[in-house]
Formats: C-alpha cells, sequence, structure tokens
C-alpha cells in the first residue's frame, strides 16, 4: 500500500494548533468514512493534559452528538477513570484512531486508519501527553503493531521513540460485552494513574 503520510502536501507541522486541525480535519474527506456519516468528531478534552485516552473510532452516539466516548462505553469509561480518580476533562484528552463513524460500527479498515492517522499524529504532537492509553485492538494495531493482540499486549508498558509512556488495555466496549475484563482494566488504569501521579503530583 502507498503510505501518503510523507507526502509534502500533507505536512501538518505547519497547523500549529488544535484548533486549527480540528478546522482541517473537519474539511477532510481522504477516506469514504466521511460520506457515511454525520459528522467528524475530532475529540476532546485538556488540550494540555498529560494523559492521552485513544479508542477506535466514533460510534453512533458520538456521530450524533460530535463528541468521543459519550454512549454507553463512554460512560464505563468515566466510572473506570473515577475509580481511579482522574475525570476526562480535568485530566485527559481523548481521541480515536478514525473520525468519522465507520458504517455499523465496524472496526476501521486499514486504508481507512491510514488515511486519518496524520489528525492523530499531529494530535498526540500539539498536545504532548506524557501517557498514552490504547483502548482495544485497533488502537494497538494501527498505532503500533498490526499483528500484536490486546489480550497478550494489555497491562504491560511501552514506550515511544519520543519517549511517551503508552499503556494498551481493553476497550471499554469490551468489558460492556465480558465482565471478566472488568478486573484487568481496572489494574491497567490504576498503574496508569501510577505514572500520571509520578509525572504529575496529582
Ligand atoms: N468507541 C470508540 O472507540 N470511540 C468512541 O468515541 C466511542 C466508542
Amino acid at each position: 500500500m502507498n503510505r501518503v503520510i510523507y507526502e509534502p502536501d500533507f505536512d501538518l507541522s505547519v497547523v500549529e494548533s488544535l484548533e486549527a486541525l480540528q478546522e482541517r480535519v473537519t474539511g477532510c474527506a481522504r477516506c469514504n468514512l466521511r460520506a457515511g456519516c454525520t459528522r467528524v468528531v475530532f475529540g476532546e478534552g485538556n488540550p494540555s493534559a498529560r494523559l492521552m485516552l485513544i479508542g477506535e473510532g466514533p460510534g453512533a452516539d458520538e456521530d450524533r452528538l460530535g463528541r468521543p466516548f459519550v454512549g454507553k462505553a463512554g460512560q464505563l469509561l468515566d466510572k473506570i477513570l473515577a475509580a481511579v480518580g482522574l475525570e476526562r476533562f480535568t485530566h485527559t484528552y481523548i481521541a480515536n484512531v478514525v473520525k468519522c463513524r465507520p458504517p455499523g460500527n465496524r472496526a476501521p479498515r486499514a486504508e481507512e486508519a491510514e488515511q486519518c492517522l496524520p489528525w492523530l499524529y499531529r494530535q498526540i504532537e500539539l498536545i504532548s501527553p506524557g501517557i498514552i492509553v490504547l483502548m482495544g485492538s485497533s488502537a494497538l494495531q494501527f498505532l503500533v503493531d498490526s499483528r500484536a493482540k490486546i489480550t497478550g499486549m494489555r497491562g504491560r508498558w511501552l514506550v515511544s521513540r519520543s519517549g511517551i509512556k503508552i499503556m494498551p488495555t481493553y476497550h471499554p466496549a469490551a468489558l460492556l460485552r465480558d465482565a471478566s475484563k472488568k478486573r484487568p482494566v481496572w489494574e491497567d488504569f490504576k498503574q496508569v494513574k501510577e505514572a500520571f501521579s509520578n509525572l504529575t503530583g496529582v
């Protein structure tokens, strides 16, 4: 597959604020997802957050409201965060691998993620978090390794080339389907909170 992210016409280093980036993303039609969704879900939270959470892509509720993780999975995510003493708008910034809803909530395809990831990479650069939580297989596979399995990788820290600590864990929607995943996610978020406290003193 041709990689487009390094083409000069898609050099996002000139985009110097999240607001400017959001404006660019809102006009994006680089893949076919935009034609089938209601709106672009850019992401939200504290733009200076040291902790960034990355999911898969907007679902029906997110598509309707234009905000990430506002449906059932989002409500569970808020509870998980609260259980370790974190609050989404104060302590985190939340985004997704793809910013337009895949039809029928299917996982994003590689060619869709590939078109969308440059936006996320720039978002990460502008927010500059110290810690990223990758929630679910799509986030893990598109950002770390396409062959990685979330079951084997969750709960163990990875470090990005620029030194960001990365924690893969299950997607909150997976917990809604399988309650036995609650305990491991709780353990993962306890580790995240500890690293967050070490980083920020909070
Ligand atoms: N699932 C995701 O991966 N992202 C959302 O924003 C909502 C549900």
